[in-house]
């Protein structure tokens, strides 16, 4: 299947309320409750980027990748069944919720829930305008930003097989080996979709036991300029929000970012600057033990 991009991410919580307030008055994002009392959230002229239900665990739901169109959709459909997946056709409520015309569901090695959706609405009536003053998020063809998922190190491989081999998504850079003497602590492999942005989906093979299983490491988006950065960085130290690594720059994406906690107890990462892929003119490398070319220190919570 072709992936164009990351378009959604549902997420449940059982306080709906704070994420509310956090995505407004910090992320900056457009925040409306639908009729069940979900929330609807936007960063752009689409719909719906962020679904959040209301539930008794936080947890990240699933992932929303579109295809280009209904046909796109059909052959996803038949090549996870041709890998021995059990596709779950979405619902018409569901399809209602997420603002998209199509979607069904299928689950990775690790038990991450990744949904298949075409035809995501575009709201032409009601711009975007961010409560926060923000002046947009970087999504367009690159889709919504990108997020990293956690796995035990036991499912690391059949867990990239199938993101690669059912999901279609390909291999852009990876954090496996320590050659250059600076230890690794765990594997990462970045995969981007059929688009310019370095990756839209990592997967780590990092769990610790006996941690709440929300199943995200954390969620990504990106703004325009180093000054919507750091106006976010105001509104952490405004809001009380913490920290949890600070101002840097990786080596992969080359973004300028810091990350913040959020209610979900995964972090945000809010960053800018990352150039377009040309998929053409790259292979894949190995970033050895080096994330960062420099800062990202982590701030661990009090
Ligand atoms: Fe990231």
């Amino acid at each position: 299947m072709t992936i164009k991009e990351l378009g959604y991410i549902v997420l449940d919580s059982p306080d709906l309320a704070r994420w509310g307030t956090y995505l407004q008055e910090v992320v900056g994002a457009m925040v409306s409750e639908g009729p069940d009392g979900s929330l609807r959230v936007r960063i752009d002229e689409r719909d719906c980027r962020l679904l959040l239900r209301d539930s008794p665990q936080e947890k990240l739901a699933a992932m929303g990748w579109l295809v280009r169109d209904e046909a796109g959709l059909r052959q996803a459909l038949e090549t996870a069944r041709a890998e021995g997946c059990e596709p779950r056709i979405g619902t018409a409520d569901e399809c209602i919720a997420r603002r998209v015309n199509g979607f069904f569901a299928i689950t990775d090695p690790a038990g991450h829930s990744h949904e298949i959706a075409w035809g995501p609405v575009v709201n032409f009536r009601q711009p975007f305008r961010s409560p926060a003053g923000v002046p947009a998020f970087m999504t367009g063809d690159q889709g919504l930003g990108h997020l990293v998922i956690g796995c035990e190190p036991a499912q690391f491989e059949a867990t990239s097989r199938f993101t690669t081999g059912v999901l279609g998504l390909q291999v852009a850079n990876l954090r496996a080996q320590s050659l250059s003497g600076e230890p690794v602590p765990f594997p990462i492999t970045w995969f981007h979709a059929d688009n310019p942005r370095q990756h839209s989906l990592g997967l780590a093979a990092s769990f610790t036991p006996g941690a709440p299983r929300h199943g995200c490491r954390h969620i990504n988006l990106e703004v325009p300029e180093i000054d919507d950065v750091g106006r976010a960085l105001d509104r952490c130290d405004r809001h009380g929000v913490r920290i949890a690594r600070s101002l840097g720059r990786h080596v992969n994406d080359r973004a300028i970012s810091f990350y913040m906690a959020s209610p979900g107890g995964f972090l945000v990462e809010y960053g800018c600057a990352a150039p377009r892929k040309d998929w053409s003119l790259e292979i894949v490398y190995d970033e050895g033990g080096a994330g960062s070319v420099w800062g990202h220190k982590p701030n661990p919570a009090r």
